[in-house]
């Protein structure tokens, strides 16, 4: 095989919830450069707008992951949607005592729920062409992080619906999903100042110790291994959950 032809997303179309920062800009540049026509999707609709200006066959489009309305817009005027990356989130800290109902069910909304109503308004086009759809979860999914409790419990969803759609669509779709351990981005910086800002320096140090490998993850890792999941060398991959997290799952 042609060195340039591995990993081809000549001629896919992928939809990125969340493409406008962090982990979903990354996964926008690389699926581009992979030759995906990538629409960008985010609340921050000029945030998506600028990116989709940088990249070769981008769009940006504003749209909410809570909204069934705003979800319709973008995904009834398509014709062809490929790749799907459920990746649009947001964080909550709070032991379970300390955890609001009206912040759990947000964090549910956004974080799991989503999951759902874009997936569902995106079925009809993935399932036309066998399409790709890979979930962005996380480690807190996996095992408990103290002071996560709402975060945990919306990742482990996010984790259950990846199993499920995977077993009940096995030869319609792939379906995988990937659980990040902490990421340099804009997410993890506004946690420190919310929640650190007269202690940035120690916390950024407990955080790389928190992971044997000694570091944050980078929004590029995470990217690369989203590309892989949507390649045609990932075929016969679905059902899978894949932790990138230097090590914090293992230890
Ligand atoms: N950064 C980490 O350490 C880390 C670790 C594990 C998992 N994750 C997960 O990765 C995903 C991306 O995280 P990130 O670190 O890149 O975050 P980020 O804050 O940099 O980017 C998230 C993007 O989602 C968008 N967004 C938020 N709510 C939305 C909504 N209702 N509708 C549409 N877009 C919305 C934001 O505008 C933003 O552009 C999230 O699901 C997060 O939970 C992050």
């Amino acid at each position: 095989m042609q060195e340039d032809k591995v990993f081809n997303l000549t001629g896919k179309v992928a939809l990125i919830t969340g493409g406008a920062s962090g982990i979903g800009a990354a996964t926008a540049r690389r699926l581009a450069q992979a030759g995906a026509s990538v629409i960008i999707a985010d609340l921050n609709e000029p945030a998506a707008n600028t990116l989709a200006r940088e990249l070769s066959g981008a769009k940006g489009v504003a749209m909410d992951v809570t909204s069934t309305a705003s979800i319709a817009a973008v995904l009834q005027p398509l014709s062809r949607l490929d790749i799907l990356v459920n990746n649009a989130g947001i964080g909550l800290v709070g032991t379970i005592a300390q955890t609001e109902e009206t912040d759990f069910t947000r964090l549910m909304t956004v974080n799991a729920t989503s999951v759902y109503l874009v997936t569902k308004a995106a079925l009809s086009l993935l399932l036309a062409v066998r399409g790709s759809i890979v979930n962005i979860a996380s480690v807190a999914g996996l095992i408990g992080v103290k002071q996560r409790f709402a975060y945990c419990a919306s990742k482990g969803a996010v984790i259950a619906m990846t199993r499920q759609l995977a077993v009940e669509y096995p030869k319609e779709l792939r379906v995988n999903c990937i659980a990040p351990g902490t990421v340099q981005s804009p997410f993890v910086e506004g946690y420190l100042q919310k929640h650190h800002a007269h202690e940035i320096d120690k916390m950024r140090v407990e955080l790389a110790a928190r992971q044997p490998i000694g570091r944050l993850g980078t929004p590029e890792e995470i990217a690369a291994t989203v590309h892989y999941i949507c390649s045609p060398e990932a075929d016969f991959m679905t059902g899978s959950v894949v932790t990138i997290d230097g090590g914090w799952s293992a230890a």
